[in-house]
């Protein structure tokens, strides 16, 4: 929802009115892929939990789902059982061992880069069932809270790991891996400066700040799928995974499946850069 859009709602009830017909009819002539927040953007306003329920005594035609829209709700929908295939794959393989041997680093790290990173960036997608009936603003709270509790857990997985071992940095796992960590703090901190945008809007530009969120938020979650990738290569992975005879081809189906499931992923973000044509 554009900040004008939220305006109107909360004005005057013949502006609540043009804003639901204007929501309806520009979603039928041209729906929106993605809820991209750019206060210059053409991108029509999104239409609200409380506008939908004023327009149920509306005589208005119901919205309907373009093919795309239909399309996107599947992509994210195979996007979270890939996500799930892995997660569960990698904490029944850590947490069977016994409770000295578990690989809380493994653990750790998939649940906070990979589950809590990537529902975080889906938060702003059109294509996320469960966020559809929420306002930009609350999409914008589920992201920022997902973004920060998926980074406390992964790095304290990487702390853990980099407590235990003795040469560290010594693999393109570990190496990407440090690189995550790096461009995660810079992330975290330009979320911060997006997320009071507007307060700072006299020192940096709205627009600016969050593109360059975006483009460092899309750089931590392009590394930390790569570290994931290359986690597939590492001794850990290599003693407690499926037996020799079917490990490589396993192993193949795991990174493809992190290809798959980083595409998926990051193509909201893409699409809001690319929509915001900075
Ligand atoms: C996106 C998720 C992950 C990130 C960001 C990450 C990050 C890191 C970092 C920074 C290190 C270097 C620690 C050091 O050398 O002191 C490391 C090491 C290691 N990680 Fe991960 N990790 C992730 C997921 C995983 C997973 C899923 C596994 C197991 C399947 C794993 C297994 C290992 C192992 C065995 C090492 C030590 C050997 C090496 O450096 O390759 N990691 N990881």
């Amino acid at each position: 929802m554009t900040r004008r859009g939220k305006f109107v709602v909360n004005k005057t009830r013949d502006a609540r009115i043009n804003f639901i017909s204007d929501a309806y009819t520009t979603q039928q002539s041209a729906p929106q892929r993605h809820d991209c927040q750019n206060i210059n953007s053409p991108a029509p306003p999104q239409i609200s939990c409380s506008t939908r329920r004023l327009a149920q005594h509306q005589p208005t035609p119901q919205p309907i789902l373009t093919f795309a829209q239909k399309l996107e709700f599947v992509l994210t929908l195979i996007n979270r059982m890939l996500i799930g295939f892995i997660t569960i794959y990698l904490c029944w393989m850590s947490l069977r061992l016994d409770r000295a041997d578990i690989p809380w680093h493994a653990v750790l790290c998939t649940l906070g880069f990979l589950v809590l990173m990537s529902e975080g960036l889906m938060a702003y997608y059109r294509g996320n069932v469960w966020t559809q009936v929420c306002q930009r603003p609350e999409k914008a709270r589920l992201h920022w809270l997902l973004q920060l509790s998926g980074s406390i857990i992964g790095i304290i997985g990487i702390m853990i790991k980099i407590c235990l071992e003795e040469v560290h940095f010594h693999t393109r796992h570990g190496i990407i891996g440090l690189a995550t960590m790096i461009i995660l703090f810079i992330s975290l901190l330009s979320g911060l400066s997006s997320l009071y945008a507007t307060e700072l809007k006299s020192r940096l530009q709205p627009r600016f700040n969050k593109t360059s969120h975006n483009i460092i938020g899309l750089i931590t979650f392009t590394l930390s799928m790569a570290s994931m990738y290359y986690s597939f290569e590492t001794q850990l992975f290599n003693d407690f995974s499926l037996d020799a005879s079917t490990y490589l081809d396993f192993r193949l189906l795991l990174e493809i499946t992190t290809i798959i499931i980083f595409v998926l992923t990051a193509y909201g973000p893409v699409w809001c850069l690319l929509y915001s044509r900075i």
